[in-house]
């Protein structure tokens, strides 16, 4: 990374394999010992731009920066901003260069970071742009998974839930594809599947995956089960929500099902889609992976800062 013009993070796909080991291996030493990067980012400030709520996203960059030793600034929702003004993104791009060193944005349109980024003269990393990526969950993904399986590759991953409009899901498939030996099973109602340009992808990698309605019918074979929320706020009628949105509810009976060493990862924010007495389960792992996800943020802001 680096060199002499400015790096982004918009899709998952910009990092390189290698550069994501990096960003992993640097985490993970970030992780045994916080207390040796307290200092790496003094005086440098990163501007959160939320153009939609969120709590952990938003919280997890500034916490990052913080125990970088950095400040933050910024917004959390779009009428605290000057896109109620009518602002265009591009813009406050422009501006906010001029007050921080990077800038970490969530808006509900795809693409929104793509055109900050091509106006902006510091790193912009994409917290979520609509239904599209969300990268920084996939390196929190990433980074739990090598964590906790010790191993990226030769896995079996069930994704459940909201495969369609998830974007987490969309990008953690294109990650994962790019390891040796991975298989999928994409579990979820019909009209929740994976669009078809994922779809389409897979098939042109020749990357194994099933879909499949029933959790019960796969869970048995999972290495890693990723649950996923049904995207309430990307629905056309709140009919279909209601409808669809207990499609899976994760239990202790579908936990018996499951191996002993699966572990179970969710996003977050968690609405029905995990019982609260999987919690106690040592193979529920999602609280875990919050932690893993203000560590990789942490790496990935020196390395797009190019402090480390
Ligand atoms: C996810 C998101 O924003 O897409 N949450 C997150 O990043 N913590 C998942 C979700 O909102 O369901």
């Amino acid at each position: 990374m680096g060199g002499m013009n400015v790096r982004h993070l918009i899709s998952p796909m910009d990092l390189s394999v290698s550069e994501v080991d990096e960003l992993l291996d640097l985490a993970g030493q970030i992780a045994a010992d916080p207390k040796a990067f307290a200092h790496k980012c003094t005086g440098k400030k990163l501007a959160t731009l939320f153009y939609e709520p969120s709590t952990r996203t938003r919280l997890s960059f500034e916490a990052a920066m913080l125990e970088l030793g950095g400040s933050v600034l910024g917004f959390s929702s779009s009428d605290a901003s000057s896109a109620a003004k009518g602002e265009s993104v591009s813009d406050t791009a422009r501006v906010v260069s001029c007050y921080a060193d990077i800038i970490a944005m969530r808006h509900p349109k795809e693409g929104a970071a793509t055109v900050a980024a091509a106006r902006a003269s510091i790193p912009v990393i994409n917290a979520g742009d609509g239904g599209h990526h969300h990268p920084t969950q996939t390196l929190t993904d990433l980074l739990t998974i090598r964590q906790l399986k010790g191993r990226l590759s030769h896995l079996t991953v069930g994704l459940c839930g909201d495969l369609k409009f998830g974007r987490t899901v969309h990008s953690l498939l294109k990650a994962m594809c790019r390891y040796e030996d991975v298989r999928f099973f994409l579990v979820s109602p019909p009209e929740l599947q994976v669009p078809s340009y994922i779809r389409e992808d897979l098939l042109a990698g020749g990357f194994p995956f099933t879909e499949v309605e029933r959790l019960e019918d796969a869970i048995g074979e999972m290495d890693v089960l990723y649950m996923t929320r049904v995207q309430r706020e990307r629905f056309f009628n709140e009919e279909d929500y209601i409808r669809l949105r207990d499609s899976y509810i994760l239990d202790a009976a579908k936990m018996k099902l499951a191996r002993e060493d699966m572990i179970v990862l969710h996003p977050l924010p968690r609405v029905n889609e995990i019982a609260v007495e999987v919690d106690d389960d040592p193979r529920a792992c999602y609280f875990q992976q919050v932690l893993f996800g203000k560590y990789i943020r942490m790496a990935l802001i020196l390395k797009l800062l190019e402090v480390v």
